[in-house]
């Protein structure tokens, strides 16, 4: 039986941040109407009521209707170690991070990771995510497993090294390549799920892995391929002693074959021009992570200059380098960030960022992170006034975007009252 979802709804019709705030569409009393798992129709409700009477009505009254978020690089294995103290990237990963990976060697403690992950980012509306596991295949097996038992679109992949991690954490040039394949051929395509080729970064790979690894992209190029780039100065300093003859981070991964339209870099902040013209014209994707960015004190993403030349941006928790699993908290330090840089964005801006930013990024937005007849039904009803701080904001409002933002600014789960995921209510 078809669903229709009334409530207030927001859906774009292009970028905001390069076609304007007009491409972003407020309908104050409209309706989503969702059958199977896919949107059939958006609209005004009394028409859509009109021309649907033996559809489901859920009425969500002044709630917000929208499509879930999209996370655009996370790392689910390390939920357990988010908002860990006090150090920066290289320490943080020895620290922190690679001792919490090397448990996944384990599959029950990679699945209850995994659906711990999957219950948090759900309740804090992530519908769809791109993840990196850890060097086990096992560590995949449990993610795409437990995505696929929930039915979402999810992307992740065996994390890559073989180099400058401990022992237990290293896998050789040929061992990431079959095991990557392997991992590939079973999941990729398989329900919503895909597979996105996961090298670390430079610092944890050999040339030959690096290679390796470019190598199986070229023979599953519609494959996503994911890495870290220029994300601190002290490891942009080693990148630079290991690999003495590039030009650059970028040239790194471009002359190992690990450059192309379907890759998705994280963190690009500190990026020198070659760097930046080059992922220009080849359109690759830029994950911007500012919770982790400010958390593990990285720097400032130059979503002005970046958005303005046309790149491809998609927004990010980063969890656990970033210190939450909220798209909305993440929103709320894009802005931050942005506004250090004397850019404000608007929150048309920041919505499409953690909706079809990031699924653009992902090569996916013709399927989520938009409301629009034929996208798969993966929606969010957002509570404007979920807390008594935002509540008393909201109550002041003039317009629908001013009564938006104190929820991008000061919510979290909360705001969240319902999710559907490939058009089937989840609570
Ligand atoms: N660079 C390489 N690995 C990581 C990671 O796990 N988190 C972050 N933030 N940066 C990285
Ligand atoms: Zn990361």
């Amino acid at each position: 039986m078809p669903h229709l979802l009334l409530g207030q709804v927001l859906y774009f019709s292009g970028n905001p941040l390069r076609e304007g705030l007009e491409t972003a569409h407020h309908i104050r009393r409209g309706a989503v109407l969702v059958e199977g798992g896919h949107i059939a129709a958006v609209g005004e409700a009394d028409s859509l009521r009109a021309t649907h009477p033996t559809a489901q009505i859920h009425d969500y009254g002044e709630r917000l209707i929208s499509a879930g978020f999209v996370d655009a690089h996370v790392h689910y294995p390390q939920t357990a170690i988010i908002a860990s103290w006090g150090k920066r990237l290289i320490d943080w990963l020895n620290s922190y991070t690679f001792p919490e990976e090397m448990r996944f060697a384990d599959p029950a403690h990679a699945a209850e990771i995994a659906s711990s992950y999957f219950d948090l980012a759900i309740a804090h509306g992530t519908t769809t995510m791109c993840s990196y596991c850890t060097i086990h295949p096992e560590s995949v097996e449990a993610f795409f497993a437990e995505a696929g038992r929930r039915g979402m679109r999810a992307l992740g992949g065996k994390t890559c090294m073989d180099r400058n991690a401990p022992e237990g954490l290293r896998d050789t040039a040929q061992s990431a390549y079959d095991d990557s394949k392997a991992l590939l051929q079973r999941w990729h395509g398989v329900d919503r799920l895909g597979y996105a080729i996961t090298p670390r970064f430079a610092p944890t790979s050999t040339p030959e892995q690096l290679s390796a690894l470019g190598a199986l992209w070229a023979e599953h190029p519609d494959c996503l391929m994911q890495t870290h780039l220029s994300e601190q100065t002290d490891e942009i300093e080693w990148v630079k002693s290991l690999y003495p003859q590039a030009r650059d981070y970028l040239d790194i991964y471009e002359s190992h074959g690990l450059l192309g339209q379907n890759g998705v870099y994280g963190h690009a902040i500190h990026l020198e021009p070659r760097e930046r013209a080059r992922l220009l014209e080849t359109g690759a994707a830029l994950a911007h992570c500012p919770t982790s960015n400010t958390f593990i004190g990285s720097g400032l993403f130059d979503m002005d200059g970046l958005s303005r030349d046309g790149a491809v941006i998609g927004l990010a928790t980063d969890t656990g380098g970033g210190s939450s699993f909220s798209m909305l908290r993440t929103m709320a330090s894009a802005y931050e960030v942005a506004q250090l840089c004397h850019r404000p964005l608007h929150p048309a801006e920041l919505w499409w960022l953690a909706t079809q930013g990031s699924a653009e990024a992902l090569r996916i937005s013709d399927k989520v992170g938009n409301l629009a007849a034929g996208m798969e039904a993966d929606l969010m009803v957002i509570d404007l006034a979920s807390t008594d701080a935002i509540a008393q904001r909201h109550a002041r409002a003039d317009s629908f975007w001013e009564a938006l933002f104190p929820t991008i600014m000061m919510g979290d789960d909360r705001a969240i009252s319902d999710i559907w995921i490939n058009g089937i209510r989840q609570r």
